[in-house]
């Protein structure tokens, strides 16, 4: 297998990272993919910087063994707290998720006020506060919250009940009072949670969904390193796990839209 046609890697510390492997199937659905979704471990938004590094040293490590030619980190946690660590390690193209939203919510602001929501890891990391700030300048008002119930509504398939909606309305005050314009639904859970989250931030506020951003990324990365896979074959998509396989398919193929047909339990810690 030459370089091109080698696969993607992408993870995440569940099954939101499926949002961003589908934006990058559909952009270009040549590429084959490989994808390890952490649900065994997860939630990795409460969890200290130095786990959050080691279990995603581990999925590099894991994902490197399946002879990848570019590495999606599609976490918002492990982006904050393991982007350099990852990069230190891999020798291919890494590609994180907090920068295209950033990018994204700095393009689309009026009024330069920006909400942020990610996990409880991604707030306190600021990560988004000076990605933002390194695109706008100081001036930029950034207002962010931590809405950690959303990654279990969201795994519990919970995408328009009422209760989310609660929970939201809830979370977003702040960010309202605020009046920001601009909303970076800062982890790849959130997206599937994007009508309620909508709703209840209200029609003047703008929602910053990453995903597909990313993998227009990812394409530019792959062309500048000339790895772009110029079959005309669709790609093939592999799945793996760190817990239950049949978890895995019934929610996961949810996330993706699609049917995912084989996932593999693998043990990670060995990596
Ligand atoms: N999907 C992860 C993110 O984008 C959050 C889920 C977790 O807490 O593990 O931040």
């Amino acid at each position: 297998m030459n370089d091109t046609s080698a696969p993607i890697g992408v993870f995440d510390s569940g099954l939101g990272g499926l949002t961003v492997l589908k934006e990058i199937i559909t952009l270009m659905p040549a590429e084959h993919t490989v994808y390890f979704g952490d649900t065994g471990r997860t939630p990795y938004g409460s969890k200290s910087p130095e786990t959050i590094i080691k279990y995603a040293l581990q999925i590099a490590r894991f994902l490197q063994s399946q002879h990848i030619k570019m590495l999606v980190i599609a976490c918002n946690t492990a982006s904050a707290r393991a982007y350099k660590a990852v990069c230190d390690l891999m020798k291919i193209p890494v590609v994180e998720v907090i920068t295209p939203g950033a990018q994204a919510a700095v393009q689309g602001t009026i009024n330069r006020k920006i909400g942020v929501i990610g996990t409880r890891a991604t707030i306190e990391s600021d990560v988004y506060v000076n990605a933002i700030r390194h695109f706008a300048g100081p001036d930029m008002q950034i207002i962010q919250q931590a809405c950690p119930l959303f990654v279990s509504l969201a795994e519990e398939g919970w995408w328009h009940h009422a209760v989310t909606r609660s929970i939201a309305d809830v979370y977003l005050q702040a960010l309202k009072q605020a009046q920001v314009d601009t909303l970076v639904l800062g982890c790849t859970h959130y997206p599937l949670l994007k009508d309620v989250i909508a709703q209840s931030a209200g029609s003047d506020v703008t929602l910053v969904d990453a995903a597909h951003r990313v993998s227009e990324r990812v394409l530019d990365v792959l062309k500048t390193h000339r790895l772009m896979n110029q079959s005309d074959v669709q790609g093939h998509h592999v799945f793996y796990t760190s817990d239950s396989i049949e978890y895995f398919q019934k929610l996961g193929s949810l996330f993706m839209d699609r049917t995912i047909d084989t996932v593999e339990r693998i043990d990670i810690e060995q990596y």
